[in-house]
């Protein structure tokens, strides 16, 4: 059969699109989304990420201010940059970007945000009403799954989703996204992760396959039901001598061997990846759009 290869960018312009209006019309009222990013320490693949974030919000006419603190910045001095950031107006959303380093609580760091600002969608609050059916703010890569789900028109109602990884970022809010009874969700839902015995048992169950835990092509043709929809969150460097920079990057799944046996797939790079940012995006406008809505 043949394999639809499920693109980012398409949904992501298309979501653009229509933020777009929201952006003018609050811009009619004098207020631009602005997105606080806060990031400690110099790991190479955040300031990559924190950095197209920011060119993401101003080339779609939002602000975007980096902090940048150094490694042995103290848990209290994050604190308190997050409490001015909090009462902080030109703010509507806020980001900590993790990996934190390994002296800092990152769990008293997010629960620090105040989840009426909270874009990444990390706060108890927002993640216990996520959980209720009665979301705000969504984290950015499960949600930008579902809108690919929807673009492309893959049906979830009544199929089995396995999400293979159980992290707080993807593989969690993605089981209470696709069990709610929501237009996209209405699945059934299994979470495999690293306690599960025989992942492929269910895998070849699957309507719907979710990879996200960060193993390069783990998941294989030989481990698939005919007919898949494959999404594939993982972004792995693996080394590759053939080329100048050393490495290539590869997803969670083995593209070769499930290409003509799924039905769909999400490459890498190019897939969900795309979609994060614009979530992000998405989740900062709404916020300032509440704004609006008390004025
Ligand atoms: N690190 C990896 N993914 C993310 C994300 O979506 N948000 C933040 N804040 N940090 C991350």
């Amino acid at each position: 059969m043949d394999t639809q290869i499920l693109f980012g960018k398409p949904v992501s312009i298309h979501i653009k699109d229509e933020l777009s209006k929201d952006i003018a019309k609050l811009k009619e009222v004098n207020i631009v989304p602005g997105l606080a990013a806060i990031i400690v320490g110099d790991d190479p693949a955040s300031q990559v990420y924190v950095r197209n974030k920011s060119k993401a919000f101003k080339t779609n006419g939002c602000y975007s201010e980096t902090f940048s603190l150094p490694v042995g910045t103290s848990e209290d001095d994050l604190l308190d940059l997050i409490n001015s950031l909090n009462n902080n107006n030109k703010f509507h959303g806020i980001l900590v970007q993790l990996p934190l380093p390994s002296h800092i609580n990152s769990k008293k760091v997010l629960n620090h945000v105040n989840p009426s600002k909270d874009v990444d969608g990390f706060h108890p609050f927002n993640l216990g009403h996520l959980l209720e059916g009665d979301p705000s703010f969504i984290p950015c890569t499960p949600n930008g799954i579902i809108k690919m789900l929807e673009y492309y028109n893959i049906e979830t109602a009544g199929k089995h989703a396995v999400i293979i990884g159980r992290s707080n970022i993807v593989g969690k809010p993605m089981f209470a996204l696709l069990a709610q009874k929501f237009k996209v969700g209405n699945s059934t839902v299994t979470m495999c992760h690293t306690g599960t015995d025989d992942i492929s048992y269910y895998t070849k169950q699957a309507d719907i396959i979710i990879a996200a835990v960060g193993v390069p092509e783990m998941l294989t043709g030989d481990m698939i039901k005919e007919g898949a929809c494959l999404i594939d969150v993982g972004i792995n460097r693996v080394d590759d001598p053939n080329l100048e920079k050393g490495y290539k990057l590869v997803g969670d799944i083995h593209a070769d061997s499930v290409t003509g046996k799924a039905s769909s797939l999400s490459p890498v790079p190019g897939g969900v990846g795309p979609m994060t940012i614009t979530m992000l995006l998405y989740n900062t406008v709404y916020s300032a759009l509440k704004l609006l809505k008390t004025h």
